[in-house]
């Protein structure tokens, strides 16, 4: 049998960046071992259609590793299981499982293996699609949330936290003009990372993460007492996952059939509200939002890329084993796909919160008299 391996690759769900870094090292890594490289447009969605598969070349990833977005598109709503499929004459697409008819086409163009580039959703496509005889899968986790389980970081966090945290040190110099409290609200789904990573580097007075239900009126207190001590103005991070003790994470919108995940959004609005109320102070609120999956990858998440990419080729290489490339203790490693499913969240002695609240940083969860006396 020849080494010679012909290979796919792509990328799914909401996009991280970093991606293009890791599709370039792939693609390198594989050309060099002299394999054949295919990228599938649009999650899967390109192998369900005629014109979704392009070659990946030299030329077709040279000058990406520093670029954001993906070359190859993205989808969150292309399950191969339960594909969107229009029919003539209804307004509404319908479910269709064109699982089958996937994997029949990636065997008989002669594919060995395939690198899915992806979070939570895609990951546990491309594992469903091997109980149904795929090809080798390796994944590749990516996710600026950094809340994928069995790996210690994911690429996209660190830029959105440098993006967020130069947000924060920009939101400073307006609020303490017109002494002002300003909430912002940052990414992350049901994980606090971004909010507790960018909150304690950019100086925030309070951090609301989804792991740390919190009281408002610690918030507040919290805000008096800076009020107390000159500090007329205050910064409070929301992730966007944060909830009060008994209260309901805020969402957008509920997600439809296609894509089952509600998308959140709102409780620095709510927050701000709050605050007004029970400070007296003028509150403002802000969403990051997209802002903080855009633009270049920093350099940490580019050689996190770059490492994952030649990692999944290696593995490809290696052995004959399908699993997911993570980064255990410093070394990327390829461990089996059950170890990274699950949401990594933010422990509550995490070494961020530890420091954050050493230096008098609020979660809300404080006791009543913690900031309110002093
Ligand atoms: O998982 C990444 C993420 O950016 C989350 O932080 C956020 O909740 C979600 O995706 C937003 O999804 P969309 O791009 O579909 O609005």
């Amino acid at each position: 049998m020849s080494d010679k391996k012909k290979i796919l690759v792509n990328t799914g769900g909401g996009d991280a960046p970093g991606l293009n870094a890791v599709i370039r090292s792939a693609t390198l890594a594989a050309l060099q071992r002299g394999w054949e490289v295919v990228g599938v447009k649009h999650g899967y969605r390109g192998l369900l259609e005629p014109n979704g598969l392009i070659a990946l070349d030299r030329d077709a990833v040279r000058g990406i590793a520093h670029l954001g977005g993906t070359i190859l598109g993205t989808a969150n709503r292309g399950d191969p299981f339960h594909f969107p499929t229009a029919v003539a004459g209804q307004a509404k697409p319908i479910a269709v499982d064109r699982s089958a008819e996937l994997v029949e086409r990636v065997k008989s163009e002669g594919f060995d293996a395939f690198i899915a580039i992806g979070g939570d959703g895609s990951l546990s496509i491309a594992r469903k699609l091997l109980e149904h005889g795929f090809v080798r899968v390796i994944g590749v986790p990516k996710t600026i949330d950094n809340d994928v389980a069995g790996t210690d970081v994911t690429f996209g966090f660190d830029t959105a936290v440098q993006i967020a945290t130069e947000a924060i040190d920009r939101l400073h110099t307006t609020t303490e003009a017109h002494e002002r409290v300003m909430v912002v609200e940052v990414m992350g789904r049901h994980a606090g990372w971004i909010a507790a990573t960018a909150g304690l580097a950019g100086g925030a007075d309070a951090i609301l993460i989804p792991e740390i239900p919190f009281r408002i009126e610690r918030i507040a207190e919290k805000i008096l007492q800076r009020e107390r001590r000159g500090r007329r103005f205050s910064i409070v991070v929301a992730a966007e996952g944060a909830n009060a003790i008994g209260g309901d994470v805020s969402v957008k919108s509920e997600g439809d059939e296609f894509r089952r995940v509600p998308i959140l959004g709102g409780v620095a609005e709510r927050v701000a509200a709050e605050l007004a109320r029970l400070t007296g102070k003028e509150t403002r609120s802000l969403v990051l939002g997209h802002l903080q999956r855009g633009g270049h990858p920093s350099s940490m998440d580019r050689v996190l890329a770059l490492r994952f990419g030649t990692a999944a080729v290696a593995a490809i290489a290696d052995g004959d084993e399908s699993g997911v490339v993570a980064m255990r203790d410093g070394d990327v490693k390829l461990v089996p796909f059950g170890e990274t499913t699950g949401t990594r969240t933010v422990p509550l002695d995490a070494g961020i919160v530890r420091s954050a609240r050493q230096l008098g940083i609020a979660f809300g969860d404080e006791a009543e008299s913690h900031f309110a006396t002093s």
